[in-house]
């Protein structure tokens, strides 16, 4: 498929499921508010009087940057994504809130961004592993950065995801079974409630997230389709992602959500000297084959050059 298809694909999926409906915090959530608040505090430092401005690119309806917005009202938001009807709530959560921080506009990550003024912060929140093309999107929102700008980026993680990768072949193939199946959702929830009793679904949230998001997740029609009909969903593993943010012009600023250490899994001294010996682009790598997350946060910096390829960190 071309990329135009693929987008297409994906835009008329989100027309149809916008994404997320009513997501309550998580880990992950707290995790980056902490680093998020550290980061405004480092821009609004460096800016002086200029306001901080964050985008939220694939920002669907709005559920962390209409939240953010409320809570730093001095900082100025923007937030895009190719789908209408995601806007659309997303618009109406801001206005409902009484906003006037936050701007929307439909927008296509495979195209330059469309703003002349630079961003200080810009998140991309479980959007990359939907796009036909990471580089090109990861090329764009480091061009609309300012030199000492942040990237936050979370996607998910090949090793960690894998397994539900082939519930989601295994369902696609029984939708597809003819005459193929006109209620997908019915379906995939009928599969889940099974799939539930042989396949513990810790690889569907993300992590070890308990009973209340997983409830969440079976319950609401928005997140079965995210998780089972997503149309279009790559899983890269950490070399990858290290060598396609390299490409891209980022560096590893911080793993989110992780000891970049495998002392809290073993004592041994050998172990510990030999993984410590490691430069810090194959620790990461290590770390990846040990712990399998189901998904990667990271927290990038612009590099001051693009270094092309080297996909050395340290
Ligand atoms: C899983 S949702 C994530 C929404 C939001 N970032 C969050 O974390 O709640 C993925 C979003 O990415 C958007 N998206 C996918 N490909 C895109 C593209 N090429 N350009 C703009 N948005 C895109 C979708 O429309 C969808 O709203």
């Amino acid at each position: 498929m071309s990329e135009k298809e693929i987008t297409q694909k994906s835009r008329n999926f989100y027309e149809k499921f916008q994404f997320p409906g009513n997501r309550p915090i998580d880990r992950d959530g707290l995790i980056f508010l902490r680093r998020f608040s550290g980061s405004i505090k480092d821009c609004s430092k460096n800016n002086k009087v200029q306001t901080v401005r964050v985008l939220d690119a694939g920002c669907g309806t709005g559920n962390t940057s209409v939240s953010l917005a409320g809570m730093y009202r001095n900082i100025e938001f923007y937030g895009v994504d190719n789908s209408k009807a995601s806007l659309e709530k997303a618009k109406k959560l801001s206005s409902e809130k009484g906003l006037r921080n936050i701007h929307f506009r439909k927008w296509n990550l495979l195209k330059p961004l469309p703003y002349t003024r630079k961003f200080d912060i810009v998140l991309c929140l479980g959007v990359l592993h939907h796009t036909a093309n990471m580089k090109k999107v990861l090329l764009n929102l480091n061009k609309c950065l300012k030199n000492n700008g942040k990237l936050y980026l979370w996607i998910y993680a090949k090793h960690g995801r894998y397994k539900h990768s082939l519930n989601m072949r295994f369902l696609d193939m029984l939708i597809n079974a003819k005459p193929k199946t006109k209620d997908e959702i019915h379906l995939a929830k009928e599969f889940l409630n099974q799939i539930h009793k042989i396949n513990p679904l810790e690889d569907l949230t993300g992590d070890e997230n308990t009973a209340y998001m997983q409830k969440k997740t079976i319950e609401g029609p928005v997140w079965i389709a995210d998780q089972f009909l997503n149309p279009h969903e790559i899983l890269i593993d950490m070399e990858t992602l290290i060598g396609v943010v390299d490409s891209a012009g980022f560096e590893f600023e911080n793993l989110l959500g992780f000891n970049e250490d495998i002392s809290e899994f073993t004592g041994s001294k050998i172990l510990l000297n030999k993984f410590r010996r490691l430069n810090r682009t194959d620790r990461l790598i290590a770390l990846d084959l040990l712990i399998k997350p189901e998904r990667y946060f990271v927290c990038l910096n612009k590099t001051a050059s693009k270094r092309g390829n080297s996909k050395c960190l340290h």
